[in-house]
């Protein structure tokens, strides 16, 4: 992995540690219902969309882009786009894939959790890139958002030409793992006792 990545401070000691514990992990873990055997279907997942990540990224950026409160997220409070922002965070988003599939759910990985969350809000949005964009995203979009990243990583897996059992198998890993990693980038958006 390249960790010279622009912005990308995966394992950062400078990092605040994310004040989820690995013990909220593992009931958050329940509460999604990711066992073992979808631990296992999301690294099938990963070896298929990792190397197709420039393709599937772009799915994803597609659909940010052809809603224009959303695609405001890359602009300034004029509208114009930062396109050098947007080209940094692509890079980055890519990095998402192989960090959920592949690495440890550790206290580094929960650390950079908390900063992707908080690379969405006021906290921190715009610093990694010096970008010139509206500095917060409303929590409602980061959420209602799940779902286009969930579908549309369904075609690649179906593309792999694996059989139909094992694409719903890492479809659904998929899925609850997504869902995982967007929930904990909710906490720097709530108050303690909310969360
Ligand atoms: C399931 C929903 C979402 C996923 C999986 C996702 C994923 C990501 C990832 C992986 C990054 C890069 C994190 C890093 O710096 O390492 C990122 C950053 C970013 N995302 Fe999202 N995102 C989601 C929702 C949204 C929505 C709805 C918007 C726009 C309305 C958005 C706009 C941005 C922007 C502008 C950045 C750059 C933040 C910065 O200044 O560092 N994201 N996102």
């Amino acid at each position: 992995m390249d960790d010279t990545l622009s912005g990308y401070a995966y394992g950062d000691p400078s990092l605040p540690p994310s004040p989820v514990t690995i013990e909220d992990l593992a009931r958050l873990k329940q509460a999604v219902g990711l066992d073992d055997e979808d631990m296992a279907a999301l690294r099938r997942a990963g070896r298929i969309l990792s190397p197709r990540a420039d393709v599937v990224v772009d799915s994803w950026r597609q659909a940010v882009a052809a809603v224009p409160h959303l695609l405001a997220a890359y602009a300034s409070a004029e509208g114009v786009i930062d396109d050098r922002y947007r080209v940094r965070v692509r890079e980055r988003f890519k990095r998402w894939i192989d960090d959920l599939c592949f690495r440890p759910w550790d206290q580094p990985w929960l650390d950079y959790q908390h900063e992707i969350g908080a690379r969405h809000t006021h906290l921190a949005k715009n610093k990694a890139d010096a970008a010139a964009a509206v500095g917060h995203i409303p929590l409602r979009y980061l959420i209602a958002f799940t779902a286009v990243v969930n579908d549309r990583v369904k075609p690649f897996l179906v593309e792999s030409g694996a059989a139909a059992e094992e694409v719903e198998a890492m479809h659904r890993a998929w899925c609850k793992a997504a869902l995982l990693s967007v929930t904990l980038w909710t906490r720097p958006y709530v108050a303690d006792s909310a969360w």
